[in-house]
């Protein structure tokens, strides 16, 4: 999916069942989310002024969403950006691969739940913005 663009990613409501004690929201795969999930990570502690990500990934596919607190994520296609400002658990930003990322802008307790369809790989990661812009030509 090199070819992506800031238009294949998309904001997934996710079904929250609510009862008067608190809600829940699952994420299933193939349902919610067009992948398989196999890793799931969270970022924490997030010092306010941080800037996490920086870097695009050749083949994973992620569903990204603020489990707490809220923070921002840029998306870049090396033509575009688009900035989406996540702060319900039940919205979640579904990024295909092919696409450079940041998150910024995190509220103090900020938590960002990241479901993976891969496990961690350094190969599928480019972490430099002109390696970036030459592997989308
Ligand atoms: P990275 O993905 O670069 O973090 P961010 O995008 O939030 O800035 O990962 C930071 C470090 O954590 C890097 O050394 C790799 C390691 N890491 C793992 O070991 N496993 C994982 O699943 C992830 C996401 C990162």
């Amino acid at each position: 999916m090199k070819d992506s663009s800031v238009y294949s990613c998309s904001i997934v409501e996710l079904p929250r069942i609510s009862d008067g004690q608190g809600s829940i929201t699952a994420v299933n795969n193939g349902i919610e989310i067009p992948f398989d999930t196999r890793r799931v990570y969270y970022l924490y502690d997030v010092p306010s002024g941080s800037e996490r990500g920086g870097h695009a990934h050749k083949a994973l596919h992620q569903l990204i969403v603020a489990a707490a607190g809220s923070f921002v994520i840029t998306v870049d296609d090396g033509k575009i950006k688009r900035s989406f400002h996540l702060s319900r658990p039940n919205m979640g930003l579904y990024l295909p691969p092919g696409l450079w990322r940041s998150l910024h802008d995190f509220s103090g307790g900020g938590i960002c739940m990241v479901l993976a369809s891969e496990a961690y790989s350094e190969e599928d990661y480019i972490r430099e913005y002109v390696d970036f812009l030459e592997y989308k030509k």
